[in-house]
């Protein structure tokens, strides 16, 4: 008895330690190398090899938690994530027409090592993108993002239907399947900008310039805190 209960609990960490997307879901195992896909599969955009799945996973209308696995890859210490959503069906294959609406502004994380590394990553409230307007029943795709070391990305998606805030068909959120993991980090992102486009000169010199009148130069600095927001 015990033993089988050990081997239980040992399968289902080996099981959950394969879900790239842990919560709400993921579209299955990309994390396969072979001829079809000789750099790995995960490389592949939009979803990373994996074509739309049928087996949908409930999530609310007013945004839920995400949460993955970010280190199973080399080339990662530091890594961005983004957090996209395609909506409906009417794209290739049955997925959504595009990828390309932002769910939260892009996150670095820091990873303990550059080699595939342990860890979760969870944003218990990932908020729909802008301007979004779905109902109960409405078809959609998340999309995790995480840009390497060397600029490349990988791709995992997983496709859901939405269902009402406390619908009993969405998974619940818990500790168990929603945390950071103490070994990442994060960092927030910022443009830093070196060269005003319209002088063409650095921007520490323009303010050396703007200097001269103290007032002047707080103007870029200004501008450039309201790019940083971006
Ligand atoms: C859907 O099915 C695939 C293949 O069995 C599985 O790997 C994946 O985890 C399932 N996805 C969901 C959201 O249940
Ligand atoms: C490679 O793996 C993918 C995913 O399992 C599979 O669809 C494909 O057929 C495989 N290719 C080869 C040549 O085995
Ligand atoms: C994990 O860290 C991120 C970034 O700081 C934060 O937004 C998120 O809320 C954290 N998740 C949990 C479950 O505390």
């Amino acid at each position: 008895m015990l033993f089988s209960g050990f081997v239980a609990v040992l399968m289902a960490t080996v099981v959950s330690a394969h879900s790239i997307i842990s919560y709400p879901g993921w579209r299955g195992n990309n994390l396969i190398t072979n001829e079809t896909f000789p750099y790995g599969m995960q490389w592949v955009y939009p979803c990373g090899g994996i074509g739309t799945t049928t087996n949908r996973t409930y999530w609310p209308t007013t945004g839920g938690a995400v949460a993955f696995q970010p280190g199973w890859f080399r080339g990662h210490e530091t890594a961005f994530v983004h957090i996209n959503l395609g909506f409906g069906t009417d794209g290739p294959d049955n997925g959504p027409v595009d990828m390309s609406n932002p769910m939260l502004p892009a996150i670095q994380l820091l990873g303990p090592t550059n080699g595939p590394y342990p860890g979760t990553v969870c944003f218990p409230q990932v908020p729909l993108p802008k301007n979004a307007n779905v109902k109960a029943g409405d078809k959609a795709t998340i999309q995790v993002v995480e840009l390497a070391v060397h600029g490349a990305a990988l791709y995992s998606c997983v496709d859901i239907e939405f269902a009402e805030p406390g619908d009993e068909k969405i998974e619940q959120v818990t500790e168990d399947n929603c945390f950071n993991s103490t070994e990442l980090g994060f960092a927030e992102l910022y443009t830093i900008a070196t060269v005003n486009p319209r002088t063409g000169k650095r921007f520490d010199e323009d303010n050396a310039a703007a200097g001269r009148s103290a007032a002047l130069g707080s103007l870029p600095l200004l501008m450039l805190l309201g790019w940083a927001l971006l």
